[in-house]
C-alpha cells in the first residue's frame, strides 16, 4: 500500500478508461473492469502497459481496482497480522489527551516477514518495545487523509510489540468536550468515532476493516466519570476511575469506540439497557424501549444475536453521526429521542447491524454496500415487524425518495454499490448509495425469490462469513453457488451485476407506495392550488412521517406567505422534532424566511449531526446574506462541533 501512495503520478491531468482483461483475481466479464474517474490520477506500476495498447493511454489512466485491497491502510496483514490488542490509557481532560500504551500482539504469515506497519494519524509514539527491549522503528511522513505508517522492526522470534503513545488534542477519532458541552454541564464529555479510518488517531494499528482483533483495555479516568467501551460494560461497576473492559469477538479496528463522562444507566430488557448522562436517561429508555423487541424479532429472523448484551449509549448532541453500531454498545445522537418513537428507525438500524457489519463486514471501504445496503434492508425488516406495515410503507418512501434526491446530484460513478474510492478520503463520499440503492437491490431479490427463502438466505450468509471481512466479490461467488442455483428461473446475474457495478438505477424497481402518503399529496396539492388555507388542511391524525413527506415534496420556491401561512398554523419553525425541524429550516433558508432565522441559528449551534447541519450550511452558502449567518453560526458553533462536522462544512463558509 505504500508503494501504491509512492507512486502517484502527479501530473497526469486527463483520465483515459483502460479496458484490462485477463487479470487473474477479477472475472472479465465484471463491469467494475472499466474504471474511470474525475478524481485524483493514481496509478500503480505494474505490468498493466503489457497488456494494453499504451499509445492509446499515454496521458494517464488508472488501473483496475485489486479487489480485496485497502487502499486506505498501509498496514501489511498479509505479512505479519495483529490479532489481539491490549489497551492502558489514561483519559486527561486537561490536556485533551489520551496517553499510554497499547500491546499488539500478531501472527507472522510471512516467516521472513521482519517488520510490522502500522496505521497512525497524529500520534507522538514515546517508544516501540518487544520482549522488554526497545526496538527500533521509523514514522513516515504523513499522507494528507491516510495518516503515517509507523514501521516496526520486528525482533526475529517476537509475537508482539507494545507502542507508548500520546494522542494529539485534534485526533480526527475523539471528540473532547467541556462540561458546557454537555447537558449536566459539570463533567466533561470524551467520546470516539472510528469509522470509517480515525481509529489510527487515538490507537497506532492496523486500520483496516480485513484485520480482525479481540481486545482488552484498561481506561483510567477522574473519579467521578464513568468510561464505557465497545466490549463487554458491567452495568453496576464501581466508580472509581479504573475501568476493564474485554471484547471476546474479534472485531475490525473501526468498531473499537470509548465514552467517558457522568453516565448512568438503565436497563430496558433483558439483555438491553441505555447509558446516557441523568438528565436523559428516563427520557432515551422511554423513547427505546423498543429495543429488546427488536432484538428479540431479529434472531428470529436471522439467526442468534452474536455479541451477548445490546446496550446503548447517548451522545451530546455534537456526535456527528445519528448513530454507530460500535458492537454490543450503539453510540446514539440524542436528536432521535422525539418523544413519540419516530426516529427509532436509527435503533433498528445500529442493532442490525450486529448482523450485517459487526458479524460479516465489508472487506474494504469499498464494499461498505455490504454494511449499510443490508443494515438497511434489514431495518425496514425490523420496522415493519414491530411497528407494521404501514409505518414501514412510509419509511420506504421517504428512503427512496432520499435516494432519488443522491441519483440526480451525484457523479455517475458515485453512484456504484462497489464504488472506486482509490486516492479519496471515505469520509467525503458519505452519501445514501450504500444504503437506500443496497437495499432496494436486497429487496428486489426478496421480491424475485420469496420472503421466506430470502430470510433462509440472509440466514445462512451470516453463518457463512461470521466474524469474517468480505468482499463484494465473495459475496456474488456466495450467491453464484447459493440463491442463483436455487432460484436459476426467477434471477438474473448480468441484472446483478448492473446492481452492483454501474451508476443510477435498474428499472422495475420493487418500489412501496403509501395510503398515508397518498392522503398528504392531496392535502398538499390543494394547498398549493389555493383551494384550502394552511388552517383548513386536517392534520391532526398526523404522523411525522407525514409531515416530513409533506415538507419535502413542497416545490422548492414558496412565497413567504405561503410559509407564513404554513408556520401560522403547524407553528413549524418551533418543532421540537429535529427532522421536522431540519426540513422546515431548509425551506426557510432557499426561500429567506426570515422569522425562522433566530431557531435556524440556535440549531445550527445546539446540534452537530452532520446529516441535519451539512444541508443548512449548504443552501446558506447558494447566497451572500445566506452565507454571512451561516459563517456566524459556523464560528460560534465550531468549537462545539467534532472535527468531522468541522471538516464536512467549513468549506461552505469560507
Ligand atoms: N456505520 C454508520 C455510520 C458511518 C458510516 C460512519 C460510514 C462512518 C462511515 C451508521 O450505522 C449509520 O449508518 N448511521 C446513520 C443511521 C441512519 C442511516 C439510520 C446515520 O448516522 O445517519
Ligand atoms: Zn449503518
Amino acid at each position: 500500500m505504500r508503494h501504491f501512495f509512492s507512486s502517484v503520478l502527479s501530473s497526469f491531468v486527463i483520465i483515459l478508461i483502460v479496458l484490462v482483461s485477463g487479470c487473474a483475481d477479477q472475472p472479465k466479464d465484471n463491469s467494475n473492469a472499466i474504471v474511470e474517474s474525475n478524481s485524483s490520477p493514481v496509478v500503480e506500476s505494474s505490468a498493466i502497459g503489457a497488456q494494453t495498447d499504451m499509445a492509446t493511454t499515454e496521458v494517464g489512466f488508472k488501473e483496475e481496482i485489486k479487489v480485496g485491497k485497502d487502499y486506505h491502510s498501509f498496514a501489511n496483514p498479509e505479512q505479519v497480522e495483529v490479532d489481539h490488542i491490549s489497551l492502558d490509557l489514561s483519559v486527561d481532560f486537561e490536556n485533551r489527551v489520551l496517553t499510554g500504551s497499547v500491546k499488539l500482539a500478531f501472527t507472522r504469515h510471512d516467516l521472513s516477514a521482519n517488520r510490522l506497519v502500522l496505521d497512525t494519524r497524529d500520534l507522538v509514539i514515546h517508544s516501540v518495545m518487544s520482549g522488554g527491549q526497545k526496538v527500533a522503528f521509523t514514522l513516515k511522513e504523513q499522507d494528507s487523509f491516510l495518516g503515517a505508517a509507523l514501521d516496526i522492526e520486528l525482533p526475529e522470534e517476537s509475537d508482539e510489540v507494545t507502542v507508548n503513545y500520546t494522542t494529539s488534542p485534534s485526533a480526527s477519532g475523539l471528540q473532547w468536550l467541556t462540561p458546557a458541552q454537555t447537558a449536566g454541564g459539570e463533567q466533561p464529555f470524551l467520546f470516539s468515532q472510528a469509522q470509517a479510518i480515525h481509529a489510527r488517531s487515538f490507537i497506532p494499528l492496523q486500520d483496516s476493516p480485513q484485520v480482525r482483533v479481540t481486545y482488552e483495555a484498561v481506561l483510567r479516568t477522574p473519579k467521578e466519570l464513568l468510561a464505557v467501551m465497545s466490549a463487554s460494560n458491567d452495568p453496576d461497576t464501581e466508580l472509581d476511575g479504573v475501568y476493564e473492559f474485554e471484547m471476546p469477538q474479534p472485531v475490525p479496528s473501526y468498531l473499537i469506540a470509548l465514552a467517558v463522562g457522568d453516565l448512568r444507566f438503565k436497563a430496558m430488557g433483558e439483555r438491553t439497557g441505555v447509558y446516557s448522562e441523568p438528565a436523559l436517561l428516563d427520557a432515551a429508555a422511554a423513547e427505546f424501549e423498543d429495543t429488546e423487541a427488536m432484538l428479540i424479532e431479529t434472531e428470529k429472523r436471522y439467526g442468534p444475536y452474536g455479541w451477548d448484551r445490546y446496550d446503548l449509549l447517548i451522545l451530546p448532541p455534537s456526535f456527528p453521526f445519528g448513530g454507530m453500531e460500535n458492537p454490543r454498545l450503539s453510540f446514539i445522537t440524542p436528536t432521535v429521542i422525539a418523544g413519540d418513537k419516530s426516529l427509532v428507525a436509527l435503533i433498528a438500524h445500529e442493532l442490525a447491524h450486529s448482523w450485517s457489519g459487526n458479524t460479516v463486514t465489508n472487506a474494504t471501504w469499498r464494499d461498505l454496500w455490504l454494511n449499510e445496503g443490508f443494515t438497511t434492508y434489514l431495518t425496514y425488516r425490523i420496522m415493519e415487524i414491530v411497528y407494521g406495515t404501514d409505518r414501514y410503507k412510509m419509511e420506504a418512501v421517504l428512503g427512496f425518495e432520499d435516494l432519488e434526491a443522491d441519483i440526480e446530484s451525484l457523479e455517475l460513478d458515485d453512484q456504484i454499490l462497489a464504488i472506486d474510492l482509490r486516492g479519496r478520503d471515505p469520509d467525503d463520499v458519505f452519501s445514501n448509495i450504500p444504503y437506500e440503492k443496497g437495499a432496494l437491490f436486497l429487496r428486489e431479490l426478496e421480491r424475485n425469490v420469496g420472503r421466506a427463502n430470502f430470510d433462509a438466505f440472509l440466514t445462512e450468509y451470516f453463518k457463512e462469513f461470521a466474524f469474517q471481512s468480505i468482499t463484494t466479490d465473495q459475496f456474488i461467488d456466495y450467491m453464484q453457488k447459493t440463491l442463483l442455483v436455487d432460484h436459476a428461473d426467477k434471477l438474473d446475474i448480468a441484472r446483478i451485476k448492473r446492481w452492483i457495478f454501474e451508476g443510477g438505477l435498474v428499472d422495475d424497481l420493487p418500489l412501496e407506495e403509501s395510503n398515508a402518503f397518498a392522503l398528504v399529496d392531496s392535502a398538499r396539492s390543494k394547498w398549493l392550488a389555493g383551494e384550502v388555507n394552511a388552517a383548513q388542511i386536517e392534520t391532526k391524525a398526523w404522523v411525522v412521517h407525514q409531515w416530513l413527506y409533506f415538507l419535502n415534496n413542497l416545490p422548492e420556491q414558496l412565497s413567504v406567505d405561503q410559509l407564513a401561512d404554513l408556520d401560522t398554523a403547524f407553528d413549524l419553525t418551533n418543532s421540537k422534532n429535529n427532522e421536522i425541524a431540519h426540513s422546515w429550516l431548509l425551506m426557510s433558508v432557499r426561500n429567506w424566511y426570515e422569522p425562522a432565522l433566530p431557531r435556524l441559528r440556535e440549531y445550527l449551534v445546539s446540534i452537530g449531526r452532520n446529516k441535519l447541519v451539512k444541508p443548512l450550511y449548504r443552501e446558506l452558502s447558494k447566497t451572500k446574506k445566506g452565507k454571512t449567518l451561516g459563517k456566524a453560526a459556523f464560528d460560534k458553533a465550531k468549537s462545539g462541533y467534532h472535527p468531522l462536522t468541522v471538516k464536512a462544512n467549513e468549506g461552505f463558509v469560507n
